[in-house]
Formats: C-alpha cells, structure tokens, sequence
C-alpha cells in the first residue's frame, strides 16, 4: 500500500520547484545583466552539450502558460528562484523595473490560480559585475546580497509565503570554486572555504534586515544534504565519511544552530579556514522559519576508488545516482535527533533524471512516478517517528537546463521540446496530479 495525500496534514505544502536560469532563457532582453552563469557557458568545454541559457524554456515569455501548467497540477504552493542580474544588472546600484515587474506578474499570477509563491534569491546566477569583483570571495558581496534582500522584500515581499536566501551553498563554493566544475569556475580550495562563509554570512545578515524590514514571508536556507556511509568498514573509510559529513551538513548546520563550526572540519582545514570577523558567527546564527533540505541520494565514501552505485549492480537514475529513498528518512531523523532545536523542515527539491521519450504526445516514465512515490513515503515515515516536515517540493516543473550537463539530462514532470519549446506533461505529472487530488 502506498501513501496518499490524505495521509499528510492538510495544510501541507505541495509544490514543484524550478530556478530561474534554468528555465527562463530571455539573457539579454528587458535590460537584464550578465550573471555568472552566462559567462561560464561561454568557456569552452563547461557545458557538457555546450549549450547556454540563452532561450532555455524560454519561461520569461511563456509565464501565463507556465502558471497554468503548476495550477493545472492542483499544487498549492511553487518553488522558483529570482535572476539577481535582472533585477539589478550590476548587482549594485540601479534597479531595473522591467525585471522586478516579471517578478511581480509572476506572484500574482500564481496568487491569482490559488499557488503560494516560495521564492529563492540565489540559486547561483550572481551579476557577473559582482564577479569582475571576486564575486563570493569578497565579503564586500555579502553586503550587496542585504541590499538586493531588502529591494525584492520592498517589491514583492508581502505576498511571499516563504523566502530562501541560498539554494545550496555547498555547491556554490566547493563545485564552483574548489572543483571549477560550476560557475564561476575558480579551482582555489581556500577561497572555496571563505566563499562558504560569506555565503552563510550574507544569509544571517539578510534574514535579519529582512526581519527588520517586517518581513511576513517565512524565512529559511536550503541546504543539499546526504547521509554519508562508509563504503567499507575500514577505519579510513569511516574517518574519510565522517569528514565528509562535517563539510556538507555539520559546517552549515552547526553554524546556523550552534554558532560555531565544527571543530573536526577546521582542524583538516588548517591554514585553508577561511577568515572570520567577531560578531560573524552570530549573525550565521539568527533563527530560521523553516529549513529547506534538497536530497537525491546517498553518499557513499571510500578512501580508495570512488565508490560507484551503478557498478555495484544497484537502481540508478539518469545521472548515475542511486535510488535510495531510505536514506531520506534517515536524514530527517538524524536532523530530529542532533539538531532538536530545528525549525520545521521542507523538502525544497527531489526528483530524478531519466532518459524520457515522447511517443504518441505521451512519456511514459514509470521509473520517475516510482522514485517519488518511494521518496513521498519515505517523508512519511520520518514524520511517523517524529520529524517535523512541513512540506515537499517536486524537482522540477520542466526540464531544463541541467548546469554543467546542459540540457542532456531531464528533470522535469513536463518534457520540454527544445527545438519547438512544445510542453508535454509526462505521466509523472498526471500522476502527481491525481495523487494531489486523493486519487492516487
Ligand atoms: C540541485 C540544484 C537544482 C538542480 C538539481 C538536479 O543541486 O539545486 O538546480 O540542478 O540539483
């Protein structure tokens, strides 16, 4: 027996998540500014089909018909993110009004179809100007991010049910700077270590200036999140895990809860810690309304080779991660117990990519409809035993563009057509719908 709508509290959110670079195409139309991202895709060899986001879904132009799509699945909540460069193309100074007004007929329209608009201020596009300027190396940046904060919660922040200040600061610093493999492409393991903490920094100075502004959104951070199993018992395999898990989880949620980062990490880090003023720690520390946790899968971490799940003959998805619903719930439970004090959680992506095909105007996509009713329940059976989970967000509305992937991989419950821009919702959507509605 599966798990079914009614057995989740009735005022639990259910949403589809989507981020604006990925989606919105529309580069360098209405005055908006380069960000990051733009100029990465121009580098050689970063995108795996050397694609850009130029048109991506093209979803600046096709809004209403967007919104009627997330309406037409019976969510009542969406999860979408706000390009900094087009709202304020240097990431300082000017604001342009032509971005902030797609903002604006974006959470009236979702208001308008009864959808609760959960926005998210970086999901990674920084102004390329603030770039010319270190970008996150630069604490200087940390203080730009409150004022474009405070510019979005002038505009559009009373209708705001919820109100991200990063998606996934991990990925921004360790892919972005230590590995080059995201924008904006540095291979510096010190500065990957202080953008991490400007990009923690910013997010408590944000939600403080937020909060004296009168925000009335709920306030939060998303964190991507794994548990990290040893991939043998041996106690480098143990030792190497356990670090792993105190750069990923503990650097970030010890320093928002406890105010401090975790002993073990700093130590490993030695001269790589990144530089931290006094009163750094607590403004980290201000108290969140909610926590947004992205998960896809578990890690696995040897001390030798590379621990590969496909290899080992088990369930993969299209990006060569592991089906492991499982380890959802032990997630949330390990949060309950070592963070008691936690606010409540959302599920703010999960998802998969698999290799989907349109036949007849169908794709049939059963592995998908599997993986998220397997992680649905898995969500269920950490609130059985006590997590306090408050909502779940489908990674992604669309397909789109995959970051260094290009638009190889496919996320979405509706396929997109890139060469006609055509939608077609997949049976994973009009599965999600009928769950939505009690009917599945
Ligand atoms: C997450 C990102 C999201 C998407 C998924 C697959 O790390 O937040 O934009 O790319 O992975």
């Amino acid at each position: 027996m599966t798990v079914s709508r009614h057995d989740f509290p009735p005022d639990f959110l259910w949403a589809v998540a989507t981020s604006s670079f990925q989606i919105e195409g529309a580069a360098q139309l209405d005055g908006k500014g380069p960000s990051i991202w733009d100029r990465f895709c121009e580098q050689p060899g970063a995108i795996a089909d050397a694609s850009n986001g130029v048109v991506a879904c093209d979803h600046y132009h096709r809004l209403e018909q967007d919104l009627d799509l997330i309406a037409e699945l019976g969510v009542n909540a969406y999860r979408f993110s706000i390009s900094w460069p087009r709202v304020q193309p240097s990431g300082q100074g000017a604001w342009n009004d032509k971005g902030l007004d797609f903002y604006e007929r974006l959470v009236d329209g979702l208001l308008a179809r009864g959808v609760m608009p959960h926005a998210t201020l970086n999901h990674w596009d920084l102004p390329q100007a603030l770039q010319e300027e270190d970008g996150w190396a630069n604490r200087d940046t940390a203080y730009r991010f409150v004022d474009y904060a405070l510019g979005i919660q002038r505009r559009i922040g009373d209708r705001l049910k919820g109100l991200t200040t990063h998606n996934e600061p991990w990925i921004v610093a360790m892919l972005g700077h230590h590995h080059g493999v995201f924008a904006p492409g540095q291979k510096n393991e010190t500065l990957a270590w202080q953008v991490s903490h400007h990009l923690l920094l910013s997010h408590g100075m944000a939600l403080r200036a937020l909060r004296r502004e009168g925000a009335t959104a709920e306030l939060g951070i998303v964190l991507n999140l794994s548990p990290m199993h040893p991939a043998t018992e041996s106690p480098a395999d143990i030792a190497k895990a356990r670090l792993e898990d105190g750069q990923l989880l503990r650097w970030y949620l010890d320093a928002i809860h406890h105010g401090r980062y975790p002993e073990d990490v700093l130590q490993a880090l030695g001269d790589k810690a990144p530089l931290i003023e006094s009163e750094d720690l607590a403004a980290i520390q201000t108290p969140l309304d909610f926590l947004g946790i992205n998960y896809y899968s578990r890690s696995v971490v040897s001390s030798g080779e590379p621990w590969d799940a496909k290899a080992q003959g088990l369930a993969v998805t299209d990006m060569g991660w592991e089906v492991y619903p499982q380890g959802l719930t032990e997630l949330l439970l390990r949060l309950q117990r070592d963070y008691p004090t936690l606010p409540p959680v959302y599920i703010t992506e999960n998802g998969a990519a698999f290799r989907d095909e349109v036949t007849h105007g169908r794709v049939h996509d059963a592995e998908r409809v599997r993986y998220l009713q397997q992680h649905i329940q898995a969500v269920h059976d950490a609130m059985q035993q006590g997590a306090r989970v408050h909502g779940y967000m489908v990674w992604s509305l669309l397909d789109n563009f995959e970051w260094a992937f290009g638009y190889s991989k496919r996320f979405g419950i509706v396929h997109v057509d890139y060469a006609t821009l055509k939608r077609t919702p997949k049976d994973s959507a009009l599965w999600y719908r009928d769950f939505l509605a009690g009917k599945a």
